[in-house]
C-alpha cells in the first residue's frame, strides 16, 4: 500500500434520520490508491455513509478529512471526489462525448481541452469510437462505462461508486468486476465502492469494511474476511458457515480444545489473541468446505465426528450435502468440488459418514453477535 494509509479519514461519523442510526460512530482510515470496498445488507447505512464522503449529506457528528484537509463542511463542488451513483443517470439527449465532458464545460476549460480530457476518459473505459453515439444507443454495460468516464475525466483524488454494477446482468456485473479493478489499478486513484455483494466485493477490493446497523464490524482483507471472520455475525455474513457451541478446556501447542457437546472434544485454531480461559463459552466456525466426507475415520490430530447424510443438492461443479450429528439442533453444510469424488445423491440419504477436518479449519468465535 502506499505512503498515505489515511488518505480518506473518518472520524466518528454519525448521521441519524429520526430514530434511525442509519450510520453510528464509524472511524476509517483508507489509504491512497486503495479499492476500498464497504459491504453490508441493505439499509446498514453504505450509501449515507458515501454521500456523506461526497458532501450531499451533512453528519450529525464526526468529521472527513481528505488528503489531510478537512472537509466536512465542504460542498460537494469543493471536494476532491467523484461519486458514480447507483442509477447513474446520463443525460439521454446528450451523446457520449457530450455525457463525458458536460462536467468540464462547467469548469470553464478550453474546447481543445475537454476534447483531450474526453478523449483520454473514453480510452481508459475502453469506448473509443463510440463518442459519437447517442445514450440511448449505448448497450447497458457501455452505459455503465460512460458513467464512469464521466467521473473519471474530472481526475478526482477519490472516486465513489455506490452499487455501480448492481444494474447489470449477471456475466456483464462478473465481467466488469475484472475490468473495474484493472482500471482502478491503472489510474491508481482511491476507490471506495459500496456493495451489498459479498462476491463483488471479495473479488475487487484491497480492503473491505463489514458494516451492520450503521457500525463497521470487521475491517481486513478479503482473505482475511474470509479464513478469519472475528463474530458470528460477520463469519455468515461472508460465505456460509457451520457453527458449533463449545466450551474452551484449555490449549495445546498452536490448537484449542473444546469440549463441543454431542460432537465430543475437539481441537479448534489457536485465537490470535491467545486461548480464552478454560471453561469460557465459545462458537466454532467451520466452513462448509473444510468439512471432509471419508468412510473411515482419520489418524492422529484431525478432528473427527460420524454423522448421517440427510440432504444432498447437486450444483454442477460442486455439490452441497447436509450431515447430521446426533445430538446437534441442525445438520452440518458440507460443500465439495464435484472432480474425482464419488457423488452422493438424494437417495444416499441414511447413510452413515465420517467427517473429518483439520484443527485450523475450526474457528473460535466470541459466543454473543
Ligand atoms: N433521507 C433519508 N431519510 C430518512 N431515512 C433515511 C434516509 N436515507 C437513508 N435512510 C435510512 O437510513 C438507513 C440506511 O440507509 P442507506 O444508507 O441507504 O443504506 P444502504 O445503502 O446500506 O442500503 C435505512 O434505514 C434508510 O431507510
Ligand atoms: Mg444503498
Amino acid at each position: 500500500m502506499s505512503n498515505k494509509p489515511d488518505f480518506v479519514s473518518i472520524g466518528d461519523v454519525s448521521k441519524h434520520f429520526g430514530s434511525v442510526r442509519a450510520v453510528d460512530g464509524v472511524s476509517l482510515d483508507i489509504a491512497q490508491g486503495e479499492f476500498f470496498a464497504l459491504l453490508g445488507p441493505s439499509g446498514c447505512g453504505k450509501t449515507t455513509l458515501l454521500r456523506i464522503l461526497g458532501g450531499f449529506e451533512a453528519p450529525n457528528s464526526g468529521n472527513v478529512h481528505i488528503d489531510g484537509a478537512d472537509m466536512t463542511l465542504q460542498p460537494p463542488n469543493r471536494r476532491p471526489v467523484n461519486m458514480v451513483f447507483q442509477n447513474y443517470a446520463i443525460f439521454p439527449h446528450l451523446n457520449v462525448r457530450e455525457n463525458i465532458g458536460y462536467g468540464l464545460r462547467k469548469e470553464g476549460l478550453s474546447k481543445q481541452q475537454i476534447a483531450e480530457r474526453v478523449d483520454e476518459a473514453l480510452a481508459t473505459v475502453k469506448l473509443e469510437g463510440l463518442g459519437g453515439r447517442g445514450a440511448t444507443e449505448v448497450s447497458g454495460g457501455q452505459r455503465q462505462r460512460v458513467a464512469l468516464a464521466r467521473a473519471l475525466v474530472k481526475h478526482p483524488k477519490v472516486l465513489l461508486l455506490d452499487e455501480p454494477l448492481s444494474a447489470l446482468d449477471k456475466n456483464l456485473r462478473e465481467q466488469m468486476r475484472v475490468e473495474l479493478r484493472a482500471l482502478q489499478q491503472q489510474v491508481g486513484i482511491t476507490f471506495i465502492f459500496v456493495t451489498h455483494d459479498q462476491e463483488e466485493a471479495l473479488s475487487m477490493a484491497d480492503r473491505i469494511a463489514v458494516m451492520f446497523d450503521g457500525k463497521v464490524r470487521q475491517v481486513d482483507t478479503p482473505e482475511h474476511l474470509y479464513e478469519t471472520p472475528r463474530s458470528k455475525d460477520v463469519a455468515a455474513f461472508i460465505g456460509s458457515m457451520n457453527f458449533i457451541d463449545a466450551t474452551v478446556e484449555g490449549a495445546d501447542g498452536d490448537a484449542l480444545i473444546v469440549d463441543a457437546g454431542p460432537v465430543g472434544r475437539i481441537r479448534a485454531g489457536l485465537p490470535a489473541d491467545g486461548a480464552p480461559a478454560a471453561g469460557t463459552t465459545v462458537i466454532v466456525g467451520i466452513r462448509p468446505e473444510k468439512l471432509i466426507l471419508a468412510d473411515s475415520p482419520p489418524g492422529e490430530g484431525a478432528n473427527s465426528i460420524r454423522a448421517r447424510l440427510t440432504a444432498a443438492s447437486y450444483l454442477g461443479e460442486r455439490s452441497h450435502y447436509f450431515l447430521q450429528v446426533d445430538g446437534l439442533a441442525e445438520p452440518l453444510s458440507i460443500a465439495r468440488q464435484n472432480t474425482q469424488a464419488q457423488l452422493l445423491h438424494e437417495a444416499d440419504a441414511g447413510s452413515e459418514l465420517w467427517l473429518t477436518w483439520s484443527p485450523a479449519s475450526g474457528i473460535v468465535l466470541p459466543a454473543a453477535g
